[in-house]
């Protein structure tokens, strides 16, 4: 771990090169201060923004609707919390992708605005080229393939990839031009374990998976589902806490105790 200012954290080229006898890399998303720093504190390697911040924290029905300034103002509060862990955020839906001017003037908001260490792209053929524009640039990119659910739309839902022979072939091809374009860790989204496999001992880079098994180097989750704050969660998930419960018990007991005149105390 190298010391960058006052924070502490892992740098990309210590991800980059995290070796396979290392144990997992851990992700965990956070979209705001109080949760980033809980996750810190707790140990986590890297931090993601996602743009699940849509589904969780804003209530949309997908990621389509984030924008660029929402991802820039709940990366900065989690930077605020953050003292040593990586923090990577998304680059969400049309912010990546209609050019390249536009695509790294995008990317360079979120680093120079929302002060974060490296971006996230949900990478497809169109993000070759970009992602290694932005590297040569000095972006730090993490590649995403799999299933890309700013790709909802044309997918008809969240579906496991890469399921049959052909559609394994484009996610491996997606997986190598994207470590050969610069990309210093690539995360694998809800894709059949062996593939996981594969692509794992396949790239130099580390592998990050959430719904791919247990063979990548590294796992994500998103924490609404982790500390059980979601209604519901992905099959490939897993809940650890019951925060749902605990902050319905707290909050229905201030209710009564307000109620009943208990709260705050007569003297
Ligand atoms: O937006 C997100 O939280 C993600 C993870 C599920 C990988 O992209």
């Amino acid at each position: 771990m190298i010391a960058i200012g006052w924070r502490n954290m892992p740098t990309v080229r210590e991800i980059r090169f995290h070796r396979r006898e290392d144990p997992p890399l851990t992700v965990l998303t956070a979209y705001d201060k109080s949760t980033a720093s809980i996750a810190d504190a707790a140990g986590v390697d890297i931090i993601l923004v996602g743009d699940s911040v849509g589904n969780t924290m804003l209530g949309y029905e997908n990621t389509l609707p984030v924008t660029i300034e929402e991802m820039i103002s709940h990366t900065s509060a989690v930077v605020r919390g953050v003292k040593n862990a990586l923090v990577v955020t998304d680059l969400p839906f049309l912010s990546i992708g209609i050019n390249e001017s536009s695509s790294v003037m995008n990317a360079g908001k979120i680093i120079k605005k929302g002060g974060s260490d490296a971006v996230k792209i949900e990478s497809g053929p169109h993000t070759v080229k970009i992602t290694k524009k932005m590297v040569d640039i000095g972006i730090p990119v993490m590649a995403h393939v799999g299933l890309t659910p700013q790709r909802i739309l044309q997918l008809g839902g969240n579906f496991q990839q890469g399921t049959d022979e052909k559609s394994a072939e484009v996610i491996i091809d997606l997986a190598k031009k994207h470590e050969d374009s610069g990309a210093f860790a690539i995360v694998l989204e809800h894709i059949p374990s062996d593939l996981a496999e594969e692509i794992t001992n396949m790239l130099e880079i580390p592998t990050i998976g959430i719904g791919a098994g247990p063979s990548t180097r590294g796992q994500v989750l998103v924490v609404d589902d982790v500390i059980g704050l979601s209604r519901q969660i992905p099959p490939f998930a897993k809940q650890f806490g019951d925060v749902r419960s605990e902050m319905t018990n707290a909050i229905e007991m201030y209710i009564n105790s307000v109620r009943k005149e208990e709260f705050p105390p007569k003297n």
